[in-house]
């Protein structure tokens, strides 16, 4: 494999709702070639890339502005610090929080799930009571439930999934009774791209008086998020889905319970005071920040919601909805292609198996093509095993995609099957 800075900008078909092409610009790595093609990046349900303002943020934040956080009084300390909690205040704008101490940062929305788990499940659930995840969830929204299941002897319960990847909800309502404690639910599928209808959802549970997590990982980065619409008693995402920077990521959670919590992890920066015999911890958010936290990858993160806030989530949702719209008429035209995953709602995730062609393989040509998109289980085993596959190949759109980039993905597809017939 190779890959080399190429020339001719791609073909853009189609009217984005912003100048696309001045987008692409601000993406170095998209002018790269890979194995002579022009690289169509199609797995961005993995990671998104990272434009030039992201990039420079982070350089100017290194070169000019690096110091520890909260701890000094000099030029540096408060600039890296206003740099961290000025980029806290944008991260409540994206998500629409009420205040910004119900932003907490983290290493990525697996972290924030654990936070959650071990700050409100291992402090309020006991023997018996039952946590309700549903059958979309990757493993990060599964496992950390599955070890407080583990450790108090809870139950989990699973909402089901039709065979378009739409979730029961009146099997949902029905999960409910006396020893609910918890909904944990992803707000976007990344395996099958399915929009769950996470409002009426939260309703139904607040009516039960259970407070719900959603897990925005894949949501985050194509619609907009409105936490006090949603009414969601925690919300995450990783930052580096969004365009961001790797290991960062938030949660949000209503102070309330925010408060009631216990901490996460034990260190500098979550106490204000600490005796041999006693410590005080810290108010929130900082309660849940133990030690030196990733400065650069908040001051990265608060530069792409800058970013993103300047295209606007709706043009970002409208674009990828093109994308999506016209790569799965492209795909029924394909003899022998099943998309898995056709929820009415969806994201920007194309799911698909080519019959006869084990999904790796198909990985590893289109990557011959050029074309990036992930194959595997895509961290969501069960979602593989109720649709009855070991793995599936996955293209995942981002606003900077372009149509000529699925018509590379579908012409990619036909030569995979020319290969194997
Ligand atoms: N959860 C990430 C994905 O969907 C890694 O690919």
């Amino acid at each position: 494999m190779s890959a080399v800075a190429k020339s001719a900008p791609a073909v853009i078909v189609g009217t984005p709702p912003f100048d696309l092409a001045r987008i692409r610009r601000d993406f170095p790595i998209l002018d790269l070639t890979v194995n002579g093609r022009p690289l169509a990046y199609l797995d961005n349900a993995a990671s998104a890339q990272m434009p030039r303002p992201v990039i420079d943020r982070l350089i100017q934040y290194e070169t000019r502005e690096h110091a520890n956080i909260h701890r000094a009084v000099h030029y540096l300390s408060e600039t890296a610090t206003a740099a961290y909690e000025g980029a806290r205040g944008k991260v409540r704008r994206f998500l629409n929080a009420r205040e910004e101490r119900e932003v907490i940062y983290t290493r990525g929305a697996t972290e924030a799930i654990n936070l959650v788990m071990h700050g409100y499940g291992r402090k309020f659930l006991t023997e018996g009571d039952e946590i309700i995840v549903s059958q979309l969830e990757h493993h990060s929204n599964i496992v950390p439930w599955q070890m407080l299941c583990g450790e108090k002897g809870c139950k989990l319960r699973v909402i089901p999934c039709d065979e378009r990847g739409v979730l029961d909800l009146d099997a949902y309502g029905k999960l409910f009774n006396g020893h609910t404690r918890l909904v944990a639910i992803t707000h976007v599928s990344n395996a099958l791209g399915t929009i769950n209808p996470v409002k009426d959802m939260i309703a139904t549970a607040h009516a039960h008086g259970v407070p719900v997590l959603v897990d925005g990982a894949q949501a985050a980065p194509h619609l907009a998020v409105d936490v006090q619409d949603l009414d969601c008693d925690f919300y995450c995402f990783s930052a580096h889905k969004l365009c961001g920077p790797t290991g960062m990521g938030a949660l949000y959670g209503k102070a309330g319970l925010l408060e009631k919590m216990q901490p996460f992890q034990g260190g500098g920066d979550m106490i204000l005071s600490v005796t041999f015999e006693k410590t005080v911890y810290n108010v929130i958010p900082h309660k849940f920040e133990a030690g030196t936290p990733h400065i650069a990858g908040a001051v990265g993160l608060g530069a792409t919601m800058d970013y993103l806030a300047a295209i606007g989530m709706d043009n970002i949702a409208a674009w990828e909805h093109a994308l999506l719209s016209y790569a799965t008429q492209q795909f029924e035209t394909l003899d022998g292609v099943r998309i898995i995953g056709t929820a009415p709602e969806k994201a920007a995730v194309l799911s698909f198996e080519v019959k006869g062609v084990h999904p790796h393989d198909v990985g590893t040509m289109l990557n011959e093509e050029g074309v990036a998109v992930r194959t595997g289980h895509h961290c969501a085993q069960p979602v593989m095993q109720r649709f009855r596959v070991p793995a599936t190949a996955r293209a995942s759109f981002a606003f900077y995609n372009t149509m000529a980039e699925v018509d590379q993905l579908v012409a990619g597809i036909r030569r995979v099957q020319q290969m194997f017939t």
